[in-house]
């Protein structure tokens, strides 16, 4: 099957299609033939090795000292199963379904082997085969994140990069679960967040939402903007920072902020769970959640993807289709 590969870690030119084995499902697998994936800003960083200050070191060890452990990247998609391993109960060919592998990567292929029981769900019928590609990356991101802060009701939230793939992720989610959103974005993308549910949009480029004087619960850090030392005084009482995007001394930040005052700092990867692509599947087909597309390329141009996604400048998801 074709593949997409990198065999040392730099620009997008890295990248490149390679002909490697189709993998075969075992007992409890299913086999997807993928219709379309992503390429995230996690994708970007794993090729580059560019990682938030004080993670270079520990992300060579996980990923590989000399060269990547993992050479195929991509860590969601849709698709059609292919084929079942002779104990799979819950799929069967021709289902057409959305995945996420996370961390273990390995969805820039033409197939891809999955628990029946992991995150792996059927794709909604009102979604096309791209919008379902975009729902996990940034949908169990948020979700995890949301989970752990104990998000209510009513609660104030606002996200500091809302336009981008966990951003517009993020708002719809915040709404959903009934919080009153503000969004943090550029100009450009006002109207976006806007359109997305977010029931106020701070243009950082005019306004710092610092300054404003407004407080929040829950403060979604995703573009390592508004670290702790920056965002609590916008933070209540027993308000709670979630840092997506920060490096070492927001991790570092973690216990000392929990003993010297009632806010919170919640930092580090997702625990997202499989099941989050389920949950996140019937919000999309109750109407609650649809991922943002900015952009499509077709598989021999992940590389101009790549390029794209670096710039850090886009807006919700960019796909790359394969169908065929
Ligand atoms: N902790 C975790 O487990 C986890 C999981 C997933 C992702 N991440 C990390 O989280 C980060 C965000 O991921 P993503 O997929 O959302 O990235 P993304 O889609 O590339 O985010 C791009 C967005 O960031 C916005 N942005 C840039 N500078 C900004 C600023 N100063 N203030 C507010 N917004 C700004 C941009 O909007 P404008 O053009 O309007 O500026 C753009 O829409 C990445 O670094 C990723 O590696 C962490």
């Amino acid at each position: 099957m074709k593949a997409m590969v990198y065999e040392r870690y730099g620009p997008p030119d890295v990248l490149h299609v390679q002909e490697v084995a189709k993998p075969t499902p075992k007992d409890k697998e299913v086999l997807i033939r993928t219709y379309a994936t992503t390429v995230t800003a996690g994708d970007c960083r794993v090729r580059s090795l560019r990682m938030p200050v004080g993670f270079g070191l520990i992300a060579r060890l996980v990923l590989g000292v000399s060269k990547p452990r993992q050479p195929m990247l991509g860590s969601e998609l849709a698709g059609e199963i292919a084929s079942v391993g002779r104990d799979v109960r819950q799929f069967k060919v021709g289902d057409q379904v959305f995945a996420f592998t996370g961390a273990r990567l390995g969805c820039y292929a033409e197939y891809t082997c999955m628990l029946e029981d992991g995150a792996v769900a059927l794709k909604p019928a009102n979604l096309t085969f791209d919008e379902a590609a975009a729902m996990s990356s940034g949908g169990t991101t948020a979700l995890a994140f949301f989970r752990k802060a104990k998000l209510q009701s009513g609660e104030k939230v606002l996200i500091n990069g809302a336009s981008g793939g966990v951003g517009t992720a993020a708002v719809q989610l915040a709404k959903h679960f009934g919080a009153d959103v503000t969004g943090v974005c550029s100009t450009a993308n006002v109207e976006l967040v806007r359109s997305l549910g977010a029931h106020h949009v701070i243009d950082y480029t005019t306004e710092d939402f610092t300054e404003q004087g407004a407080t929040y619960d829950v403060i979604v850090d995703t573009a390592g903007t508004a670290p702790f030392s920056r965002s609590k005084r916008a933070l209540k009482e027993r308000g709670r920072l979630l840092v997506v995007l920060g490096g070492l001394p927001d991790l570092l930040h973690v216990p000392w902020v929990a003993i010297t005052s009632h806010k919170k700092v919640i930092a580090g990867p997702a625990a997202w769970r499989a099941e989050d692509v389920r949950f996140l599947a019937e919000l999309a087909e109750a109407g609650a959640f649809k991922p943002v597309i900015d952009r499509r390329y077709p598989f021999e141009q992940i590389a101009e993807a790549h390029r794209y996604v670096d710039t850090g400048r886009k807006k919700g998801n960019v796909i790359i289709t394969l169908a065929p």
